[in-house]
């Protein structure tokens, strides 16, 4: 593939949330690498460490985000915030780089940054949207597209009726496989006024974008994105698993305790049950103590994260039960943020317990490790949905009481039941790899995206 001139600038607008600054900064890494040069525009909070990238340039805006706004229950209120909060001194700072550049190849954002969209229409830009998440989540935008104002207050009111049956009249045995009856019960759970504007929002800027970048393979999501395609007019450029192409960017926030690889490779292969939630998802204490317990009354070696702060009310795990620690010995391993690509790729590593974020997701599918699925919020049902019952390679863990954790675990582990699980766990991750070798598929949709960036 040919390197373009490195006067090509390409400006990427990145939310500072763990799950989507690690595919935006892969992004940044794979387009230098084929000669564009990099500016990297991101609101204040959790901002970035530059260092760690001297081939970028880092600019900071102001976003007026304080704690409250993380603090809500409203998973969407710092994304509208933020939106309101820092469009203006986005549009500043585009038009001082297109100032001193005279020229914007293209501006890349990030869904959760919607307002970009108008902004780069305004200033005669390219606009591409980054989609951090599934292709099969966009599925359920376009519906918002069509409605006004008032359809929306009648959705807020009526629990997002129209929005689902929309869903519902995807008619495909994939689909239908996502158990669309319970989703509708759980989306319908968090139609706040915000959460709905920013459907809108996500739909309104995928129909009006350029291009539509998914971090997914075809193979993965055959069927979704056939539908995909037929909803949004914009070329939709599958360069996925964005962490197979760049897999040596430093993009976490917390530090990652390495400690965890050598307590790992004193393991027996495929006995770990590697537990973590993301970056956001919180849990209670009891909630800590019941995991504790079912992991311990598991047997099973496990490496579990706890993010300080994760368990409400607690700095880190001072909440754990006594008796805990005498129980487990040697067999278990706390961490506070661990290098998790390299512990799913660890032989020792047998099973991934996650909140099925989708950097999670297909991490875990790369490295054929079966996963327990315990989703927290928005898109993470509709990957345990995918997870279970459309790959089959995951077993939901219904409620976190200690007797169940354990007997799931063992379902996934080490019973017999597990062993369909397992296998096509493992058939997945040579899927991906075989995906990942042929000739063109992926090199044909980085040319692709390069040719749409050098279209205007
Ligand atoms: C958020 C949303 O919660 C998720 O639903 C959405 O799909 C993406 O944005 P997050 O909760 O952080 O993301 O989950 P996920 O998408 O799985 O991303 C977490 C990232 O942090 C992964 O790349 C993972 O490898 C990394 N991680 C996690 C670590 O490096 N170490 C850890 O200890 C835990």
């Amino acid at each position: 593939m040919e390197k373009q001139q490195k006067s090509s600038h390409v400006v990427l607008v990145m939310v500072n949330f763990q799950g989507h600054i690690t595919p935006m900064l892969q992004l940044a890494s794979i387009l230098h690498s084929k000669g564009f040069s990099i500016t990297i525009v991101h609101p204040e909070f959790n901002s970035p460490n530059p260092s760690n990238h001297p081939e970028f340039t880092f600019i900071s805006i102001p976003d007026k985000l304080t704690e409250s706004h993380f603090s809500d229950k409203d998973a969407a209120s710092p994304v509208w915030s933020l939106n309101k909060n820092c469009a203006a001194p986005l549009q500043q700072c585009l038009e001082k780089i297109l100032h001193s550049l005279h020229h914007i190849a293209a501006v890349i954002y990030d869904t959760l940054m919607y307002s970009a969209q108008t902004i780069t229409e305004d200033l005669g830009l390219l606009g591409i949207v980054l989609r951090t998440g599934s292709a099969t989540t966009m599925l359920f935008y376009p519906a918002f597209s069509q409605l006004d104002e008032e359809r929306i207050g009648i959705i807020i009111g009526i629990a997002n009726t129209c929005f689902l049956d929309f869903v519902y009249e995807i008619k495909s045995p994939e689909l239908e496989a996502l158990q669309l009856k319970r989703l509708r019960a759980l989306l319908s759970q968090n139609a706040t006024k915000a959460m709905t504007e920013v459907r809108v929002a996500f739909a309104n800027v995928l129909k009006r974008s350029s291009a539509i970048i998914v971090n997914s393979m075809e193979f993965l999501e055959l069927e979704a994105l056939s539908k995909v395609k037929q909803y949004f007019p914009a070329p939709i450029i599958t360069i996925g698993p964005l962490h197979k192409f760049a897999p040596a960017v430093c993009s976490s926030l917390l530090t990652e305790d390495d400690k965890c690889i050598s307590w790992l490779n004193k393991q027996a292969p495929k006995s770990v049950i590697y537990v973590s939630f993301g970056s956001i998802a919180n849990i209670d204490k009891q909630e800590l103590i019941e995991i504790a317990w079912g992991l311990s009354s598991s047997k099973q070696p496990f490496l579990w994260v706890v993010r300080p702060g994760m368990v409400s009310g607690s700095e880190w795990i001072e909440s754990l039960p006594n008796g805990f620690e005498e129980s487990v010995g040697e067999r278990g391993c706390i961490v506070k943020w661990a290098p998790q690509k390299e512990v799913l790729a660890h032989a020792a590593v047998g099973g991934f317990w996650t909140h099925c974020g989708w950097n999670s997701t297909i991490e875990s599918i790369c490295e054929g490790v079966p996963m327990l699925c315990r989703p927290f919020f928005g898109d993470q049902y509709l990957n345990t949905s995918s997870i279970c019952n459309v790959w089959k390679i995951g077993l939901e863990v219904q409620n976190l009481e200690r007797g169940n954790i354990e007997r799931t675990i063992k379902r996934l582990m080490v019973d017999m039941e597990g062993n369909g699980i397992r296998k096509r766990a493992i058939d997945l991750k040579e899927k991906a790899a075989f995906y990942l070798m042929e000739e063109g598929s992926t090199s044909c949709s980085l040319n692709m995206l390069i040719k749409r960036i050098l279209s205007v």
